[in-house]
């Protein structure tokens, strides 16, 4: 479906001479006399660019803006002008035209300021759906989690994905780094363009630098044939470059050189090239301790780290356990054909309790193979591996010597109400008391107001 561009101008000629010529470049258009026209034209919601001239009668130009920008503000305005009438054009701007262009009109001047207004739109659609996927948790991103800790690293994803910055992006093994890359990516301008992932630690030091920067035919045995390196490949795109930390010190040099002259040379060969890759990269190690041990350079952390992106270990985002919890009880149960409806009041507990040392990693083969066992359609402690049954056993929650024993009881009614999901029934179930005792020690702990 090709885009549709409204002109809108009081001369005939004017209108249909620039509607010809964007036909031409392959858009639809539709064509209105007047600023009524032009705006009725608006409201049918079919357009996605208007072109208009400023003097057009009673409603003007100005008008048919202000009626845009009020009612559809990512459909772009170009403005037409006459020589005279500059200095409104430029005031049109600041009311939110996307630019605007002097008569005699320049064709094809014309046609690149429509595909740049129709470009950032498409992109700016583009965002904003994928931000709500990333916000709801649906697929693009595939983060799942509500915790306030999550919620703070989509704002800091959305706010550094668009700019070409570099960011490391830290945490313990399987709390989901790969997935903010991915997410980084499929962000920015460069969604389109190749992601291209290597990851550092699964290759032989003598291969990775021909896998990053390629390779000429014969530059060593074996290399029968000129290759692209990674830094190439992801040309105009991104390149994630996995457990950075494991790097030597040949290779940092060289990618430090990339990211300053933006240009490199395959092993064996002499021609220079230019590339443009945004960079991003992960790490489970200290790099600043790498540092000061003399193992990793302090100049190429500091390109690769311009942005850090540090995602916490799950237990201590707990909030995230539940629905995470669920989400990937429901996805192993569609994979394997079984309908199970959620956990038994123990597992639940023991789920949240547990330390989760592999984070999200362990969390998601800890519910396959609680799939895998179960044999009804509650996950019951008995599906779970012996390391979570335990901590349910040994009670979970830690409370300290000295602790009065009514913050004690807001502590095990607060960390077994959220272990929950905020389930009221279960929780007084849980805890051996009637809903009614429950409520009344919500309020008087001053728990409701955090739970509604
Ligand atoms: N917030 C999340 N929502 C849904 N799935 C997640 C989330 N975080 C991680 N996962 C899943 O957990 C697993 C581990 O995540 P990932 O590979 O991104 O971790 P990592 O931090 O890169 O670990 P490592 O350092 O070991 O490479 C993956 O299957 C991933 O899809
Ligand atoms: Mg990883």
């Amino acid at each position: 479906m090709s885009l549709k561009i409204l002109i809108a101008d009081d001369e005939p000629n004017i209108r249909a001479g620039i509607a010809e010529y964007l036909r031409m470049e392959g858009y639809d258009t539709c064509l209105a006399a007047d600023g009524n026209e032009a705006i009725a034209e608006t409201d049918r919601g079919e357009v996605d660019l208007v072109i208009t001239d400023l003097k057009m009668g009673k409603i003007s130009g100005m008008d048919v803006l202000r009626h845009v920008v009020g009612h559809y503000p990512s459909l772009p305005v170009i403005i037409l002008t006459g020589h005279g009438t500059v200095e409104d054009a430029v005031a049109a701007m600041r009311d939110g035209a996307y630019d605007f262009i002097t008569k005699p009109v320049n064709l094809a001047h014309l046609a690149l300021l429509a595909k740049r207004a129709l470009d950032r739109r498409a992109l700016a659609q583009r965002n904003q759906e994928l931000l709500q996927e990333i916000e709801t948790g649906k697929k693009t991103s595939s983060i799942i989690g509500r915790s306030a800790a999550i919620k703070s690293i989509f704002e800091r994803i959305r706010k550094v994905a668009p700019t070409k910055a570099g960011v490391l992006i830290t945490g313990e093994s399987g709390v989901g780094k790969e997935l903010v890359a991915d997410a980084l990516h499929n962000l920015s301008e460069r969604a389109d363009k190749p992601f291209i992932k290597v990851h550092c630690a699964a290759l032989a030091e003598s291969l990775l630098e021909s896998e990053l920067f390629g390779h000429e035919k014969g530059a060593f045995t074996g290399a029968a044939n000129a290759k692209k390196g990674r830094f190439e490949m992801a040309n105009g795109g991104t390149l994630f470059l996995d457990e950075i930390g494991e790097i030597n010190q040949s290779v940092q040099v060289k990618i430090l050189r990339v990211l300053q002259e933006h240009s490199f040379e395959r092993v064996g060969g002499e021609r220079t090239l230019e590339t443009d890759v945004r960079v991003i990269s992960a790490t489970n190690r200290d790099l600043l301790a790498e540092i000061k041990k003399g193992s990793f350079r302090e100049d190429l952390f500091y390109r690769l780290n311009v942005v850090n992106i540090d995602v916490p270990p799950l237990r201590e985002r707990k909030d995230d356990i539940p629905i995470l919890a669920s989400a990937f009880l429901q996805e192993f149960a569609a994979d394997n054909n079984k309908r199970i409806d959620g956990f038994d009041a123990k597992a639940r507990t023991a789920l949240y309790n547990y330390g989760w040392p592999g984070n999200i990693r362990e969390l998601r083969n800890c519910m396959e193979s609680a799939v895998v066992l179960t044999s009804g359609n509650i996950i019951t402690l008995d599906d779970l591996p012996p390391a979570l049954r335990g901590s349910e056993e040994s009670g979970g929650i830690r409370l300290s010597l000295g602790i009065r024993l009514d913050a004690a009881e807001r502590i095990i009614i607060g960390d077994t109400l959220a272990a929950n999901e905020g389930n009221k029934s279960r929780t007084a179930e849980i805890l051996g008391i009637s809903r009614k005792t429950l409520y009344q020690k919500l309020r008087d702990y001053g728990l409701e107001a955090d739970e509604e």
